[in-house]
């Protein structure tokens, strides 16, 4: 599994890393390790962290680092570069058949979500958590001047983990040379795969702005009374 915890966080707002703000007095990026930790599909978590946040993570947490387990890397300026670092910081390891990807600001993700996608990619090689869109989405090419209407029976809300055969995205990563993607899944899909979506839940929020972090609180409300 690879965690991309690099980010800057600057829609957050804060001066630190958003992944360093907390639910229940556990800063987001240990949230997420932990949660993740306790699935049985999840082995090695490398975790792709800025220059920056080295520091923090060397000395502050420490002890955390140490006790779940997560491999440090060094993550990039954008996201594809920090998932590339992990990438190769895999190596070749046999063992591995699929590699999963997920955002460390994703810290409520269920493990029967987990149990789905992975299923799933076991069947296709490729496969991401997703959700249909309920609102209906406009696109316009002019700022808002004008738009047009897409159809949201078509349409769904990337999530992560993005799971992959790992020869698969290698290859992806292998050909993609500074094109923007904001996912995974769209490199994979450049090199002709196709990628299966996996209903998900909006349960599985990133964390982007501060309110995030009171609806987030809310979720694990709900499902910490499932647990029980
Ligand atoms: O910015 P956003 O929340 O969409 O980023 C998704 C995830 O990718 C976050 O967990 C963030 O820390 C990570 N990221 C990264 N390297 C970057 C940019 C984002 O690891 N250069």
């Amino acid at each position: 599994m690879i965690l991309p915890a690099a980010g800057s966080g600057q829609r957050f707002g804060g001066v630190q890393n958003k992944l360093f703000a907390t639910l229940e007095h556990v800063p987001l990026w240990l949230f997420s390790v932990r949660r993740l930790r306790l699935h049985q599909r999840v082995g090695r978590i490398l975790m792709p962290i800025s220059a920056s946040d080295r520091p923090r993570f060397e000395t502050e947490f420490a002890q955390a680092v140490a006790e779940s387990e997560v491999e440090l890397v060094a993550g990039g300026k954008e996201r594809t570069d920090s998932v590339r670092s992990g990438l190769e910081a895999l190596g070749d390891d046999d063992s591995v058949a699929l590699v999963a990807i997920h955002d460390a600001a994703r810290p409520l993700v269920r493990h029967d979500h987990l149990d789905a996608v992975f299923a799933k990619a076991d069947q296709c090689g490729a496969a991401i958590l997703a959700t249909p869109v309920t609102s209906t989405v406009k696109q316009s090419f002019d700022d808002g001047h004008s738009c047009h209407t897409l159809d949201r029976k078509t349409l769904w809300l990337a999530q992560t983990p993005q799971v992959f055969r790992v020869d698969l995205l290698r290859q992806a990563y292998a050909k993609h040379r500074g094109r923007p993607a904001t996912d995974d899944a769209e490199l994979v899909q450049r090199i002709g795969i196709d990628v299966a979506l996996v209903p998900g839940s909006p349960e599985n929020l990133k964390i982007t702005y501060p309110h995030d972090l009171t609806i987030a609180q809310a979720i694990l409300n709900i499902q910490s009374q499932h647990e029980h």
